[in-house]
This record gives C-alpha cells, structure tokens and sequence, in this order.
C-alpha cells in the first residue's frame, strides 16, 4: 500500500514536470476519458512514442491500484482560484493591518474610525454594559429570528431620533424605517432599492467621501459621479462649487449628503447654507440620500450641547414634505461598532406609498441576508425607550466629546508652540472624528516611516486615537513632515 502511494506520487510528479504530459495526464484524470482519446491527444501534439509510453504509464499506474486510493481531482491539479491575484487592503482598515505589523514601541495609529480612551484602549459605554446585563437576566428573551424588517421598536425609536418625535412625516405615518447591518448595510440597502425601482439610476458623492462610498453604491448597481465638496486652499467647504455641481446634475439624479460631520474633511455647511443646500434640490427635483453616520454624537451637535442640533439639516428636507432616504448607523454613537446595528428610513409622500416601498424593502433584504441580528438593535431600543438610560447615554457621550475637543486644542496649541509653518487653526474648526490635516501622501508617508505614525495616505487622522500622552510626538513628526524632513 505505501508503495503504491509512493509510486502515484512519483509517476504524478512525472506528469507535473512535463507541460505536454501534464494536459494529457489531466484528460485521463480529470476527464475519465478513455485510452483511444489520450493517444490521440499525444498524437495530435507531436510527440513521439517515447512520451506516449511515458505518459500511459504514468496515467495508469495509479488506476492499477485496486485498493480505492487513486489520485483525486483536486489533490493533483492546481487551485480552481489559482488564477486570483493578491487584493490590495482595503485603504482605511489597511492602516491598521501595517499598525499591527509594526514593532515600534512608540507607533501609533490614528487610522481607525473609532473611540478611544485616554489609554488608547476601547471604549464600551456603561449604559451599553447595563443594557446588556439586563437583556441577559431576561430569561423571556429568545433567539428567534426577527422580521426581514428587523424590530419595531427600534426602528420605530431610531425614525424618531432622527427626525425627531414631532416630525410631521413620522406622525402621517409616511416613513418606512428598516433596521440594517450598521450604517454601511444601509446604504447598500438603499443603493439596491433604487438601483431596481427609482428611475435615475445616478447618485453623486461629495469629493472627497468616506471611501467605502464609491464601492457600495457600484455594487449596489448605481452609476456613480461626483461633486464638489472640498476646497483644499481654505480647508474648508467649496460652497460655489458644490452649488454648480449639484445644478448641473441632471434632475432627478441622486445627492449622497453626510447629515453632519462629514467624513474625512470634518467640514460642515452652516444652517443657511443648507438651506440653500435644500433648495437647490427641491427646485431640480433631485433624491437626497443622506448618510448618518454620526448623529447625536459628540462628533457634531455638542458644539451646539443640544442633540437635536446634529439633526436639523435632515429635518429641513424632512420639514418641505419631499421625499428622501437616510441611512443611520449606531456605531459611532453607541460604540455598537461590531454590532452591526443600524437603519434605513425613507421619507415617502403618502402612508401608501410608504408602506410598498417597505414591501420592495423585504424583496432587497431576504436574499441578502433575510434578517438582521436581534442583539445590538435590542441594546438600542432599549436606551432610546428608557428616559434615564437615554440621560445616561447622552452624559456619556458628553464625556467622550469633552476628550476629543481637548485633544483638538492640544495637538494645535502643540503646534504653535513649535512654530510649525502653516495655518493650523482648521484642527479646532473642523468637527468629528477626523482631522483633515492638510499633510500630503508623501508627508504621510514620512511619519509613518521616521515616527511609526499611521493615518490614510490623505493625511485624515482620528482625533478619538490621541491622548495628552501621544499629542507631543504627532506634533513632533507634522513639525518635521513640514519642515522639509519629508
Ligand atoms: C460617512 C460614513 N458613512 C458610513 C459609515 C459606516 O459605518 P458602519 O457601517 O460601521 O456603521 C462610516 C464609517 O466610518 C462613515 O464614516
């Protein structure tokens, strides 16, 4: 028996080495074609009687065998992916894979679009914690799978967090709110819906937009084009350029609008302008869809200490009795991240018509992944229902604010005590997470090599991964990308 394996495996390295041999030895093997065929293969290639011998022995020998072991398909011939080459990393979650790979005790990784603490570590909200312990300790709770449209409750909250409990469209009961897999499933929720029932099948992106954009509303089946957001010279909005665009679109087209705290730029328009903002898009009959990715967050309305605030430009365009779609997420927020918990809402003219929107909503979600999860969506509906859990909620998410503006006024009061060249006053004017430094690729890329620094090659860095401890040696490593060292 184990000469007999030996000689399969010689006689198969045999039929390897030989690319001649190998195409007939694989039309015995894989094909089960007969003796008459593979002559006439070696035939028709040319080769003599020498490699017809060679290869009919080759190709017999393990058929000999009557003990069952005989090669199989897949253990002889190459990987059916073989043909696959290497996937570049995706561009933001890339930053942490070379992090991790970094040995440096100093490196640092502002590439990541989540909270941290003070210690750099994680953060898992107290009322998250509470919520959960509750849910545990409620043996009436099960497993079961919940509607295509995940649960009432926190779709109903989540309309309302929104749009806001007076909202003249949630009390004419014209939304249809479905809970999805964070706020990226809730793109691509909507994506695909209107990529199959809207007549346009355009929608525009602001430039620059959180990467993932481009690639989810193309996978979902829409064209995607741009317009103008960001103008670099002022590191602020490029208000006109965006107005032209958005009037040249073709009516009917479809505008992705950040709802507050735009990623990566951080740049906001102000009330007035999203005022004009509006309408604009009313006048040209054109589909908001906006992306919320951050609301009710320290990211936005805490500058203003009211909630609501992050919320307004929605509920302007809520407010005029137009239609729109909004995505929400409640990673941010909650610190759900992993928990994949957000929704899709869609603002109709009529309850009718909201309600066989829903119903195309479950044709979009059954095939794709027929229900969403129970547990983060549960821990939402809780905190949102409860009036002290919610306070609690709202007070922690101060706390986390608080540390993130005082890590804006560090880096830049680092800065200018260093006389770094430059304006750097856009690091306390722009809101969120982000940072968009201004740095360019190749500045980028100097930190990260001299000072193991890590953020996206647009020079965005998340405030939330700076603490009192590191700020000195980020503003060490810009000081010198400017300075000429990159
Ligand atoms: C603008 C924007 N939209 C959507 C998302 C989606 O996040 P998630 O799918 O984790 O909710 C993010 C996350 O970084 C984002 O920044």
């Amino acid at each position: 028996m184990k000469e007999q394996k030996k000689k399969v495996a010689r006689s198969e390295r045999k039929v390897a080495e030989t690319p001649a041999l190998e195409f007939c030895g694989r039309e015995v093997r894989e094909l089960g074609v007969g003796v008459g065929t593979m002559l006439g293969a070696c035939f028709v290639d040319g080769r003599g009687l020498n490699t017809l011998a060679r290869h009919f022995i080759s190709a017999l020998e393990p058929m000999a065998s009557n003990d069952g072991i005989s090669a199989s398909p897949t253990a002889a011939s190459d990987s059916v992916f073989n043909h696959l080459v290497r996937a570049p990393e995706d561009p933001i979650l890339g930053v942490t894979v070379a992090f991790n790979k970094d040995p440096s005790p100093v490196k640092l990784n502002l590439g990541v679009g989540a909270y941290r603490t003070e210690e750099g570590k994680p953060l898992v909200l107290n009322v998250v914690r509470k919520v959960e312990q509750q849910l545990i300790n409620d043996l009436s709770r099960n497993k079961e799978y919940i509607p295509i449209v995940g649960l009432a409750d926190f779709n109903k909250l989540s309309a309302k967090l929104i749009f806001g409990a007076d909202s003249p469209a949630i009390q004419e009961n014209r939304v249809t709110t479905v809970q999805c897999l964070s706020g990226t499933g809730s793109l691509r929720v909507g994506g695909e819906f209107l990529a199959k029932h809207y007549h346009h099948r355009t929608i525009y992106l602001p430039t620059p937009t959180w990467g993932n954009h481009h690639k989810v509303f193309n996978l979902a089946g829409l064209s995607v084009k741009t317009y103008r957001y960001y103008a670099p010279a002022t590191r602020g909005l490029d208000f006109e350029g965006l107005l032209e665009d958005l009037g040249a679109a073709p009516s009917g087209s479809i505008i992705l609008l950040h709802a507050c705290a735009h990623n990566p730029t951080g740049v906001d328009p102000t009330l007035e302008q999203w005022e004009q903002i509006r309408q604009l898009i009313r006048l040209k009959a054109l589909l908001p869809f906006f992306d919320s990715a951050y609301q009710a967050s320290l990211f936005c309305g805490f500058a203003s200490g009211s909630l609501d605030a992050d919320a307004q430009p929605v509920r302007l365009f809520v407010a005029d009795g137009g239609e729109l779609l909004l995505a929400q997420s409640y990673a941010k927020n909650l610190g759900l991240y992993g928990e994949r918990v957000g929704a899709l809402s869609i603002v109709c003219k009529s309850p009718d018509v909201a309600s066989r929107v829903e119903s195309q909503l479950k044709l979009v979600i059954r095939p794709m992944f027929s229900s969403p999860p129970i547990h983060g969506a549960s821990i939402v509906a809780a905190i949102l229902k409860d009036g002290d859990l919610f306070n609690e909620w709202t007070i922690e998410l101060k706390a986390m604010a608080d540390r993130i503006i005082s890590m804006r006024q560090q880096l830049f009061d680092a800065l200018q005590s260093r006389g770094t060249p430059g304006d750097w006053s856009h690091i306390i004017k722009q809101i969120g997470m982000f940072t968009f430094t201004g740095l360019n690729a190749e500045q980028v890329s100097f930190m990260t090599n001299e000072y193991h620094i890590y953020m996206t090659s647009d020079g965005r860095i998340s405030m939330a991964g700076l603490s009192s401890k590191t700020v000195p040696h980020l503003a060490d490593a810009i000081h010198a990308a400017v300075t000429g060292g990159a």
